[in-house]
């Protein structure tokens, strides 16, 4: 079952998500009251936990929108606001329940609980196929009436499956409802996303109240990456090369929180300029570097091999000498130079690694230059990977085989992202 924080205190928000989740379920979080709006009247959220103090909109008022729109949400009102004529407000508007802080967590557990019991019927909230059976309120799981004890992540995992039994299921479906990954990334791609389809960002200032100034500075950057390419027709689209280098730039990113490494803004500028050679190419030799990239679509092959035998050197190659020219820093200069040949790279080689890897998945995800690489691509037994893991000792006991799949399913988010900000309908 899923369930939406609407609350503005981040510490106290990410404490009852931990726990709700260490009872399987489903949590998202949201700290703005016109996003908490959007997010449970688009969503179908089993509940929403709500608090009456959030930027922009008030609980109260996103509770009266709630209650015409979805009469049956059960709406658990969590606020800091005591007195008496504050909880009649709220459950004469239609709060289902109020609870006030502080509080403890096995209370506010056990009055979800009771909610969800109330609202669902038990045909709902026991979901059976032959002898298995799921207990979405009770959180129990029983196979021929024998007790299975299960994690949050492989309760959810059933509980979706099931509920979707005899349908076809996607890795991305899976990542984005059981893993939540859409609302865990970093990059808040999601939010991107729901601000887009509700509300037109029409000034600087909302878009930075919408996206934070950090994200509004990466698009910036982001977008500024597409100047650079000459203003001609040319055989690259503009607006492939830029989906490939801001997607690169956001699986950097991302992977590089996930595994830990020191500096993941450096990661997404890495992931946004790898591939500068390509523009160089593009002013510098465009009738050669057309013949590449048609030999590069005719044979499905990597564009950097097709350069390679039509040019008799890569994008890498030029890239690095550009980024020399440019002054850029050694590490993105290595970045720039070596990521199709990353294991002769002699400095920065965690940087390199991380970038050449996500420049791959993006490429075998279709964020690359437009046409399909057909190879076979192991992800776990690439040089790179194994660079990686050397530089870094403490990846060894990373579940990579998961993350993996995770990365998969960001690739779609980052699709979907860069979908709605440059091809919009
Ligand atoms: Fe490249
Ligand atoms: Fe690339």
């Amino acid at each position: 079952m899923r369930i939406l924080i609407a609350e503005d205190d981040p510490a106290l928000a990410g404490f009852v998500k931990k726990g709700l989740e260490a009872e399987h379920y489903a949590v998202d979080i949201s700290a703005d009251g016109e996003q908490s709006r959007a997010m449970a009247s688009e969503f179908d959220y089993d509940l929403v936990v709500l608090d009456l103090v959030l930027p922009r909109l008030d609980g109260v008022a996103i509770l009266r929108y709630l209650r015409t729109r979805k009469p049956s949400m059960p709406i658990l009102v969590l606020t800091a606001r005591s007195r008496i004529e504050d909880r009649v407000q709220c459950l004469d508007l239609g709060a289902d329940d109020y609870l006030i802080k502080p509080f403890s967590f096995s209370e506010l557990s056990a009055r979800i609980r009771a909610l969800l019991r109330r609202s669902h019927l038990p045909a709902e909230s026991v979901l059976t196929i032959e002898d298995l059976k799921l207990d979405r309120v009770e959180r129990r799981v029983e196979r021929a009436g024998k007790r299975i004890d299960l994690t949050s992540k492989e309760f959810a995992l059933l509980e979706y499956l099931m509920r979707n039994a005899g349908r076809r299921i996607t890795r991305a479906m899976i990542i984005e409802h059981v893993w939540n990954l859409s609302f865990d990334t970093c990059t808040n791609v999601v939010d991107v996303y729901v601000f887009g389809r509700w509300q037109p960002v029409d000034s600087v200032r909302a878009a930075v109240v919408a996206l934070g100034l950090q994200r509004m500075r990466d698009i910036a950057v982001s977008c500024s990456v597409l100047t650079l390419l000459p203003g001609h027709k040319t055989v690259v689209d503009p607006i492939v090369f830029w989906e490939h280098s801001l997607g690169c730039a956001l699986v950097c990113r991302q992977f590089a929180r996930r595994i830990g490494f020191s500096d993941p803004g450096k990661a997404y500028l890495g992931g946004l300029l790898h591939d500068i050679g390509v523009v160089a190419h593009l002013w510098v030799l465009p009738n050669e570097f057309q013949k590449a990239m048609a030999l590069a679509q005719k044979n499905h092959i990597a564009l950097h091999l097709a350069e390679k035998e039509v040019l008799g050197f890569t994008h890498g190659e030029s890239g690095g000498m550009v980024a020399e020219h440019w002054h850029l820093t050694p590490d993105l200069i290595s970045v720039i130079e070596f990521h199709h040949d990353a294991v002769n790279a002699q400095q920065h080689r965690d940087l390199v690694a991380v970038v050449a890897l996500s420049d791959l998945l993006c490429r075998m995800g279709g964020i690359g230059y437009g046409y399909v690489e057909e190879c076979e691509v192991n992800f776990l037994e690439e040089p790179a990977f194994a660079m990686l893991i050397e530089e870094c000792s403490g990846l060894q006991t990373f579940d990579w085989a998961r993350f993996t799949l995770e990365l998969e399913g960001y690739i779609e988010e980052v699709r979907r992202l860069v979908g709605v900000l440059y091809r919009p309908k």
